[in-house]
């Protein structure tokens, strides 16, 4: 199977929620992907055929943004179309979106929720990637469901990024400082990583 892995653009909002509708009850208005496209650019992937069709997709955001203590990615949906299900393309989806926390937010963990019964989602998330159960949240789900929240640590070196030199470290902190209060950090904390990585 050709299916590669790229970034979710603007231009795939349609397929994307095409394909939750398809795959989830758990289901999103337009404005909603717009607005995590266009605010965390670079979290929410897409798993498209030789054709350009999305047969999977990860939604991702990213939480805490203004204290880089705290601030950490979130899965928001995740999904493979049957036909294309135990292919690993949602692990991909998953390493791709984990990576791009990393790399562009310093995000020092992940977190999502997933149904209780959900076993295809809980083997993904905790035997392939390493997640593990915070807590139990009742009834989470409309439906009445309970979810397990579950967390992975984050670093470089767990999606397989370089560590960042003697030199680039104050570069990252000048580009944190310099971030305007109340504008997101991202731009300029990736900007430095990408200098440091140069
Ligand atoms: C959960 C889901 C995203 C997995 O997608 P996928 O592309 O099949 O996942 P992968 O092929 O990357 O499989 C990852 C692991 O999960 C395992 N797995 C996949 N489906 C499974 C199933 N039905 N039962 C048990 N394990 C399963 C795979 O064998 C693989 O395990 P391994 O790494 O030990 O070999 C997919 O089943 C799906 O879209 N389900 C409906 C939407 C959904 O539930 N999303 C999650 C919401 S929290």
């Amino acid at each position: 199977m050709a299916i590669s892995i790229r970034t979710a653009t603007l231009d795939d909002m349609a397929s994307l929620m095409d394909t939750n509708l398809r795959c989830l009850p758990e289901n999103y208005g337009i404005r909603y992907y717009l607005y995590t496209l266009v605010t965390w650019p670079e979290l929410s992937k897409v798993a498209v055929d030789p054709a350009g069709r999305v047969v999977g997709y990860v939604l991702a955001k990213i939480e805490d943004e203004r204290d880089a203590k705290k601030r950490h990615g979130h899965v928001t949906s995740v999904a493979t179309l049957d036909s294309y299900r135990k292919h690993g393309l949602a692990t991909k989806l998953m390493r791709a979106s984990m990576r791009s926390m990393v790399e562009m937010y310093d995000a020092k963990y992940v977190s999502l929720h997933v149904r209780q019964t959900n076993r295809a989602a809980k083997h993904l998330y905790s035997s392939t990637l390493g997640y593990t159960e915070h807590k139990l949240d009742k009834k989470y789900y409309q439906d009445g469901e309970h979810a397990y929240e579950m967390h992975c640590k984050l670093s470089r070196a767990s999606v397989g990024l370089p560590e960042l030199t003697e030199e680039s470290l104050p570069l990252r902190r000048k580009a944190e400082e310099a971030a305007a209060p109340g504008e997101p950090v991202a731009p300029a904390v990736a900007a430095a990583a990408a200098a440091a990585t140069a």
